[in-house]
């Protein structure tokens, strides 16, 4: 049996927005599994903002070398196997990379998580709710330790992460206010999603009208998006708010990021934590069974924005930072 596995390449690293033939799709045969492999077919490719850090350098991954298949979150299943830890039918979520087929080998356990088959719910919400996003926002409100009645401002709000950390903020108590980039996505989060106040930051007035959502001032600012947005929110903080540093996607395309006013932060006395979901491994389990409980009784809703197509995945990677995506962005492959 020959298989073709259709894979992305990292060709050149990206300036700006990704270009046509950053990502260049070749075509190798797939070689006879060995004894101790396990073959698996990727069904769902999980979109991430941090891909276009992992283009571009070094950061808490080494960059993807120039030539290598790109690295990506995928959902997978298993298709044949000489593993003694996969059986044909398995369905695995990890480093998948762009590509069709991945190569399950001896190390596999590190890089694969198995998940089960649950009537009723879909494959992909272990790339979005169940998985990177809805992981990140569990424990980066975890950190953010919020108290009943504290203000909290989410930014890129209607993304995947950002409309999961709002939920979880209501759930706990909080006066939450979204910042996202269109009135559509405004109104899905104060109509569907609970949230008190959502600010379209494409606005002209979007400063002033932020710091009439937040009355008694800002506790926590769950930031994904840093520059303009990060300081307009620092400026508008208690004394002693707690700054939770998740993302700052405003720089990711850019080769001279703005930083956050650190002046506002020392005046504040801001206490400013970043973290890595990667470093929460060990307690991914816990974490989903308290996220899929509160999907279940109807405390948060989760959103995707699939795309068909493997080649189509260069183009979905831009969709994040013009802001194409509502909720979890996904590529269908
Ligand atoms: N620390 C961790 O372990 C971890 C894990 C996962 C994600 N993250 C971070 O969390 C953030 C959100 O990631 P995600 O996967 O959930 O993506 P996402 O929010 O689903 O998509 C990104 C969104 O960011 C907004 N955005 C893009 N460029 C912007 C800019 N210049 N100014 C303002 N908003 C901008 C866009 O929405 P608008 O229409 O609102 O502009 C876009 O839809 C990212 O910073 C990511 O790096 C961190």
């Amino acid at each position: 049996m020959s298989i073709v596995n259709r894979q992305l390449i990292l060709q050149l690293r990206p300036k700006g927005l990704l270009a046509p033939g950053d990502l260049q799709l070749r075509e190798a045969p797939l070689l006879e599994l060995q004894e101790g492999q396990a073959l698996a077919r990727v069904k769902y490719l999980s979109i991430d903002p941090t891909m276009r850090v992992w283009m571009a350098m070094d950061s808490y991954l080494p960059a993807v070398a120039i030539g290598e298949v790109m690295r990506a979150f995928g959902f997978a299943e298993i298709v044949e196997s000489r593993h003694p830890d996969y059986k044909k039918g398995d369905r695995i979520t990890g480093l998948t990379g762009l590509q069709d087929y991945v190569v399950l080998d001896a190390s596999a356990g590190k890089s694969f998580q198995k998940v089960p088959k649950i009537p009723f719910v879909s494959d992909t919400i272990f790339l979005g709710l169940l998985g990177i996003n809805g992981l990140t926002a569990y424990f980066g409100m975890e950190i953010a330790a919020p108290k009943k009645g504290e203000t909290l401002v989410v930014s890129a709000a209607a993304g995947a992460t950002g409309s999961i950390v709002g939920q979880i903020a209501k759930v706990r108590g909080c006066r939450v206010v979204g910042i996202a980039g269109t009135d559509e996505k405004c109104n899905w989060l104060t109509k569907d999603l609970g949230f008190d106040a959502a600010i379209n930051y494409k606005h002209a007035d979007w400063k002033e009208k932020l710091a009439a959502a937040v009355p008694n001032g800002i506790d926590i600012d769950f930031e994904n998006v840093g520059g303009e947005i990060m300081n307009t929110v620092l400026e508008l903080m208690n004394l002693h708010g707690r700054v939770i540093l998740c993302g700052l996607i405003s720089g990711y395309t850019k080769e001279d990021p703005s930083l956050a006013s650190f002046g506002t932060v020392l005046v504040k006395r801001l206490r400013i934590e970043g973290f890595i979901i990667l470093d929460y491994a060990s307690r991914f389990i816990e974490a989903a069974t308290q996220l899929g409980q509160w999907k279940m009784f109807g405390k948060i809703m989760d959103r995707e924005t699939i795309v068909e197509g493997l080649g189509k995945a260069p183009d979905a990677i831009n969709m994040l930072f013009t802001g194409a995506n509502t909720g979890k962005l996904i590529v269908k492959v």
